[in-house]
């Protein structure tokens, strides 16, 4: 113990003897003591802690002291004491020999200097006479592993841009406005019909953006209850219900701070909840459940969505003020039927990951089942394509695919099998390796083009003109006008 010379001689004697009596009294009321020099070597073991020996693996006693306990002790923290000169009231040291409950405490000299640590063995055999203590330490050491490795799960980049297949130029431009609003902190809002792609583009734009080492964190809102959404917005506090929630629950948007919240499905929000979502994005802060306290989060918010919001909000079911604080940088994904020169692409980039995954042959397909699988509309869109492309893994002894396979594939899946076309759809596949051909009048060029346009969407919208005006975005009248000129209203059939 250190010498303090403020003390008068009479104190400074009966600091000494105290010392001396609790060090007998840890002596013998303890399981064991040891103790290190500067060196970290064992130099001493009381008769308790020398019990201990043949667990440790030790016959004889000058095989255990005299060494570095490093060496003798599985993870002792004899060193770190030493190293810090701080000393560890209390801890749990688990090795060969056991779990003890244990304190290390540091031996200082007149000057202060560390020239050594005592070690003390308080309990051995915790288990029975520290239960409460120790089951609640391994559950707490439980919970903290699990929860370490959800942190892991949720950091990791499930999709990147590049897992965005497609070279179309509608897709370069989707990827070109996902770019752009991953530097930015405003919210985005993904459109598009099912299966195009949206919460793909959502994980890419959280692993583009500077939130990307922070979680992504998503609620299908169309997938909770109405009447449990608030809830996990927004959290539950500790005793706001009895039961299995009773210590409470943190929510999304608490899960997400410092990341993105990504919010799928948002037409089907429930109007109450709406009203909730919106005070909380402008306040920056959430109230759990049950709690007087507001808790501050910083998330930037995804919110994607495969319904019409403007309509959704000229119907009043959608709140017109939330749309708008949602709206500020839209992306339209585009369905399939947009972009089919991605088709190949899509085709083989989804085999290759199905093959993957079922440790099967990679499919490969003939130009013929290649062009009948672009013909189709694809309402379902990629998930669809990929739907068709797992039954023909699954149902094909063979990994070429011929047209016939598809055929039978899409007939059972509800899919009719439209007829392939010769002309505008294999032209869209080998649009970009077809050899040039002399350059003819411009007038000529724009007009083959508009035809096999028109003659796509027709072929879409199974010969409805009102619809296929409406895919092409020209009035029905200009639709009308130009079949005429192409002498086509009598027979339009040529160009379907
Ligand atoms: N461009 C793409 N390249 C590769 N795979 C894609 C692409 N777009 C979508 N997918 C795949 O298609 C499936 C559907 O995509 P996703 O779930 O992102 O669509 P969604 O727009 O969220 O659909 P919904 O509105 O029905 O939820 C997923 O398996 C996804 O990995
Ligand atoms: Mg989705």
């Amino acid at each position: 113990m250190t010498r303090d010379d403020r003390l008068p001689r009479d104190a400074q004697s009966i600091l000494e003897l105290a010392a001396r009596s609790m060090f007998d009294l840890f002596a013998t009321a303890s399981e064991g003591m040891m103790l290190v020099d500067r060196h970290a070597r064992v130099v001493w073991i009381n008769d308790q802690y020398r019990r201990f020996l043949p667990a440790l693996g030790f016959e004889r006693e000058e095989d255990f002291v005299g060494h570095p306990v490093s060496s003798v002790v599985q993870n002792t923290q004899m060193h770190q004491v030493l190293a810090t000169g701080k000393p560890i009231l209390i801890d749990l040291l688990t090795n060969r020999a056991g779990t003890f409950v244990v304190s290390r405490i540091p031996l200082r000299d007149g000057d202060g200097t560390v020239i050594g640590v005592l070690g003390i063995v308080l309990f051995d055999h915790p288990e029975t006479t520290l239960q409460p203590l120790i089951t609640k330490f391994a559950r707490l050491e439980q919970d903290l592993s699990e929860a370490r490795r959800e942190l892991a799960n949720q950091r990791r980049t499930k999709y990147t841009f590049a897992s965005f297949v497609g070279s179309s130029p509608a897709v370069q431009e989707v990827k070109r406005q996902a770019r752009r609003a991953a530097q930015s902190a405003s919210p985005v809002l993904l459109l598009g019909e099912t299966g195009t792609g949206k919460e793909l583009l959502a994980h890419a734009i959280h692993a583009a953006s500077p939130r990307a080492g922070r979680p992504f964190v998503s609620v299908n809102v169309a997938a909770v209850p109405d009447t449990l959404l608030e809830a996990e917005f927004f959290g539950v506090a500790p005793g706001a219900y009895t039961g299995a929630d009773r210590k409470g629950r943190d929510g999304k948007f608490r899960l997400a701070d410092g990341g993105t919240l990504f919010l799928d499905e948002l037409g089907d929000m429930p109007m109450s909840v709406q009203v909730k979502l919106l005070r909380a994005l402008q306040e920056g802060e959430v109230e759990p459940l049950g709690s007087n306290r507001l808790v501050r989060f910083d998330v930037r918010v995804v919110a994607a969505t495969s319904r019409d919001l403007a309509q959704l909000v000229r119907e009043a079911r959608f709140r017109e003020d939330l749309y708008y604080r949602l709206n500020v940088l839209p992306i339209r994904v585009p369905p399939l039927r947009e972009r089919r020169g991605d088709i190949p692409v899509l085709v083989e980039a989804l085999c290759e990951d199905i093959a993957a995954r079922s440790a099967g042959a990679q499919l490969e397909f003939s130009a013929s089942a290649l062009a009948l699988l672009a013909a189709q509309v694809w309402r379902g869109n990629i998930r669809e394509l990929r739907n068709v492309l797992e039954q023909l893994a699954l149902r094909s002894d063979s990994p070429l695919i011929e047209a016939d396979d598809v055929a039978r594939v899409l007939a059972d899946a509800g899919l009719p099998a439209l007829p392939v076309p010769n002309g505008p759809v294999l032209a869209d596949l080998t649009e970009h390796s077809e050899p040039a051909t002399g350059v003819r009048p411009l007038a000529e060029q724009v007009d083959a083009l508009e035809r096999r346009a028109v003659a796509q969407a027709l072929r879409e919208t199974r010969g409805n003109r009102a619809a296929a005006a409406r895919l092409l975005g020209m009035s029905r009248a200009r639709l009308y006008d130009r079949l005429e000129a192409w002498g086509a209203l009598s027979n339009e059939k040529t160009y379907v």
